[in-house]
């Protein structure tokens, strides 16, 4: 943004006169926020760590963080930034909540950390992420016992339609034929639940995304994305993702069939996004260990974005704000996401601002 010459001279000599005060700031910062030494003993705290962990700065500081996160943050190294999603922190109290975790580096204190706390559901930068894999697993449940109760009866049924069929009328057999192409349909639709009941491990294995990104690109532009105008951005160093291909292009399929549906019939650009963030890993959850997922994949489009009362669980099976929409499609993604030891996310972002799906995903060699 260019400022006028006179204004950005008045801005400067403003901040030269009076600097804000570090601590006025720290004070002022909603997230809460801890330094901790290379033990991990509490150093200081600000008044929003005050609030979240609900004892005062002066009992905080001297505390271990594994006092008042649950964590040890041991696995986490001690000279780099670092960011965990989604986190189970334990609070003083027991009290247990999901927590995104930052650490950084404190500049010339080696060893030492700046922390943050992301509660949610105070939405942090990010609106609604995976990890709640618990829903698309119940989900799986149901489809398998559906599936299962369902289809063999039906198939009964379709059965003894074609028989009635030889012996019937005209009228008759116009009724046997509804009674079978209903059946078909049901069957057809209990298909698709199935592929939430398909539990096999993924054999996942480097896949280049940029062709999988390209193939799903192609399939869109023959068929439900004829009309929008796609772009993509790819960083060219990236390396090869750990994955299964067909659920990767199934999850870019959805994601960009939603994004066409999201432009609609006016057209509009969807753009994909690829590139390589360090520093992004998963802890996974009661142990020290940590999974890297540093690659990232996004696909966005300039659409209105979900409505406010669906944004919260767009990935739950069956929410769907589409008339014709069946509401799987996202949590399919969420699923094989999961499957694939990564993370998905929905956000709003950007000036004007844009949907944003963002896939982390692991890195081949890092397995
Ligand atoms: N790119 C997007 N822009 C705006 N809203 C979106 C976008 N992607 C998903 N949504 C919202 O999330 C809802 C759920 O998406 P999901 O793909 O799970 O189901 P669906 O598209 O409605 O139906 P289907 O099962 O056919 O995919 C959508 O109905 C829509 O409201
Ligand atoms: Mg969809």
């Amino acid at each position: 943004m260019d400022l006028p010459e006179g204004r950005l001279i008045r801005l400067r000599a403003r901040a030269d006169a009076r600097p804000a005060p570090a601590e006025a700031l720290l004070t002022a910062l909603p997230t809460p926020l801890l330094v901790v030494d290379e033990e991990g003993v509490i150093l200081d705290a600000n008044v929003a760590a005050e609030t979240l962990l609900n004892l005062s700065r002066s009992v905080i500081i001297g505390m271990h963080i594994h006092d008042a996160t649950g964590h040890h943050l041991r696995s986490v190294p001690n000279d780099t930034p670092f960011v965990a999603y989604d986190l189970e922190v334990t609070l003083p109290g027991q009290r247990q909540q999901r927590a995104d975790l930052t650490a950084a580096p404190l500049g010339d204190w080696p060893g030492w950390r700046v922390v943050t706390i992301h509660s949610h559901p105070a939405a942090g930068p990010i609106a609604r992420r995976s990890g709640h894999a618990g829903a698309a697993r119940t989900a799986a449940g149901a489809a398998a016992m559906l599936a299962h109760e369902i289809k063999n009866p039906l198939a009964g049924i379709r059965g003894a339609a074609q028989l009635l069929e030889t012996n019937a009328d005209a009228d008759g057999r116009a009724l046997t034929r509804l009674i079978r192409d209903e059946v078909d349909r049901v069957v057809a639709l209990i298909d698709r639940m199935e592929d939430f009941t398909d539990t096999r491990p993924l054999a996942t294995s480097p896949q280049n995304i940029h062709a999988l990104l390209d193939h799903a690109r192609a399939v869109a532009a023959a068929g439900f994305g004829a009309q929008v105008h796609v772009r993509s951005a790819y960083d060219p160093s990236l390396p090869p993702v750990l994955g299964d291909r067909d659920s990767l292009v199934q999850i870019l399929i959805n994601l960009i069939k939603n994004a066409a549906e999201a432009l609609g019939e006016t057209g509009g650009t969807i753009l994909l996004t690829t590139a390589y963030r360090h520093g992004i890993s998963m802890l996974t959850d009661g142990g020290d260990g940590r999974r890297h997922l540093p690659i990232e994949v996004c696909v966005i489009d300039d659409g209105p974005g979900a409505p406010d009362e669906i944004s919260e669980h767009l990935f739950d099976p069956f929410v769907s704000s589409k008339r014709q929409g069946r509401g799987l499609g996202l949590a399919l993604v969420e699923k094989l996401v999961s499957e694939l030891g990564g993370m998905v996310e929905y956000a709003r972002e950007g000036m004007p601002e844009r949907t944003v799906f963002r896939l982390l995903l692991p890195r081949a060699k890092d397995r």
